[in-house]
């Protein structure tokens, strides 16, 4: 026997000691073998799709990844932290399938892992800013009052979904009046990058009735996590809101993760009976990271680089917000997607513009002219408006759009002042009610409009000699 031997055998009984003592089996243990880019490739380990593992070598911080796909007898995974000091031959040890796992990660940061994942979920998280693992990023002390619940849940029959009937005040005037949102509609804010996204949704969780607000940060900058808890949600919303961030810099499983949090956080309060308005920002980066995910384990790209499984993913993510079982609570959501180099035919926002209940489009050219929000009246549409609002409504929103609509195709013959006034009785109204209908569109975003005051304004808008009545 060699001098080594002994020390390696009683360096594995230990081991194998500390491991059957913390519940994982023995014979799940894999070898690094390789790391190429973002995925991590192991052998010897036999564990399903979405197991989270700990990978590292003794004596080193280990990194959480979780199992994404396997081809033969190699196993693919994607880290959740800094795979930097991982070496080949490295260790992955699967956590136990059932019970909370090994509690490994920074001592500050103890981490407690199960099998499958499952993160805080609870009253403990209103009021909290939380990372996609569930961490508190607020400097408030644990999250106290959850429980680790897991991510998946049972699907809701179609049938037996309540229908959106009820409409929803969202405080912005143009959304009110044109594009009226119903309770548990999901609706998609669809722009370039910088032409007001994150201030309209940041209006929107303001002013938007509603128990709860959920709001979903992922791949979007880290600036803006604190900007919109301090500055948008302010104390008030903030008491009844959980802002679950995964900035730009956190690994794609994790922005991933943090979107499908941020969800489920919302379908454990509608299960509980309440309103919640869940607001993501954004479904482009969510699609991205399954992009990164996908490309890296071999997936084949198609539409814009875009494997097949990211469109796979996006309605099984949005299929969750909606209303609950009847007579149960709702969950009104809006994903912000941007549209790549402000094309409208962005593979993303084509998908979100089919699997959603309305799409609000913002224009580039209306922000640069400084009017905001930037809605794109004619672009936009809201699917379930017809059934939230009466009749004299509906007639107003058309008449407001058929004006609107005709002043701006015939803009090009009024700048060029080859229209004379009168060949056009139709366009002659655009024209004499087009100062009315820009400043109706137009919203300071420090002041509220209610679900009333932008009907009665629209129709102030279209008829200026008799104000408020509708
Ligand atoms: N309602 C508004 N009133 C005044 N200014 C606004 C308004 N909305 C947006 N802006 C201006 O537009 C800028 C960009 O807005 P915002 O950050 O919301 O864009 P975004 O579409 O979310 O951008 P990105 O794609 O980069 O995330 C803001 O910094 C602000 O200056
Ligand atoms: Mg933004």
């Amino acid at each position: 026997m060699s001098v080594e031997r002994p020390g390696a055998w009683t360096r594995f009984m230990a081991e194998a000691r500390a491991r059957m003592a913390e519940g994982v089996p023995l014979e799940s243990s894999g070898t690094l073998t390789r790391l190429t880019g973002l995925v991590l490739e192991a052998v010897g380990l036999r564990v399903p799709v979405g197991a989270q593992c700990m990978v590292g070598m003794p004596g080193q911080a280990p990194v959480l990844a979780e199992v994404v796909g396997f081809s033969g007898e190699r196993t693919f995974l994607m880290p959740a932290g800094d795979t930097h000091g991982l070496c080949s031959g490295a260790r992955v040890l699967p956590c136990a399938p059932d019970m909370p796992g090994p509690v490994w990660g920074e001592p500050s940061r103890p981490i407690r892992r199960t099998g499958v994942l499952r993160l805080p979920m609870g009253n403990g998280l209103l009021g909290r800013v939380v990372d996609a693992q569930g961490l508190p990023l607020d400097h408030r002390g644990p999250v106290q009052d959850t429980v680790l619940a897991p991510m998946a849940r049972d699907r809701i029959n179609a049938m037996e979904r309540d229908p959106v009937r009820q409409p929803l005040d969202t405080g912005v005037r143009a959304i009110n009046a044109l594009l009226t949102v119903g309770r548990g509609q999901r609706l998609g804010l669809l722009a370039g990058s910088g032409v007001g996204k994150s201030v309209l949704l940041g209006m929107m969780a303001r002013y938007t009735g509603a128990d709860v607000i959920v709001v979903g940060l992922i791949g979007e900058r880290g600036r803006e996590v604190k900007e919109f808890v301090e500055d948008i949600l302010g104390a008030d919303g903030r008491a009844r809101s959980v802002v679950v961030a995964a900035p730009a810099d956190a690994p794609p499983l994790l922005r991933m993760q943090g979107a499908s949090y941020a969800t489920a956080v919302a379908e454990h309060f509608r299960d509980q009976g309440r309103h919640v308005l869940l607001l993501l920002d954004s479904l482009t980066r969510y699609a991205m990271a399954q992009r990164e995910i996908a490309l890296a384990i071999g997936e084949p790209p198609a539409t814009k680089g875009y494997p097949p499984s990211c469109f796979a993913r996006l309605p099984q993510l949005v299929e969750r917000s909606g209303n609950g079982l009847q007579g149960q609570g709702s969950i009104t959501a809006f994903h912000t997607v941007l549209t790549e180099g402000d094309d409208p035919h962005d593979p993303v926002a084509d998908a979100a513009r089919a699997i959603l209940d309305g799409h609000i489009v913002l224009s580039r050219a209306l922000a640069e002219a400084g009017h905001f929000p930037a809605i794109d009246i004619e672009q936009s549409s809201s699917r379930v408006m017809h059934r939230l609002v009466p009749d004299r409504h509906l007639e107003l929103a058309r008449r407001f759009r058929a004006l609107y609509s005709r002043y701006q195709k015939g803009r090009d013959l009024l700048q060029v002042g080859a229209y004379a006034s009168g060949s056009d009785p139709a366009l002659d109204e655009a024209i004499r009610l087009q100062p009315q209908m820009a400043q109706f569109l137009q919203q300071d975003l420090h002041q509220a409009a209610t679900l009333e005051q932008s009907v009665a304004a629209l129709a102030a808008a279209l008829d200026p000699c008799r104000p408020g009545d509708v």
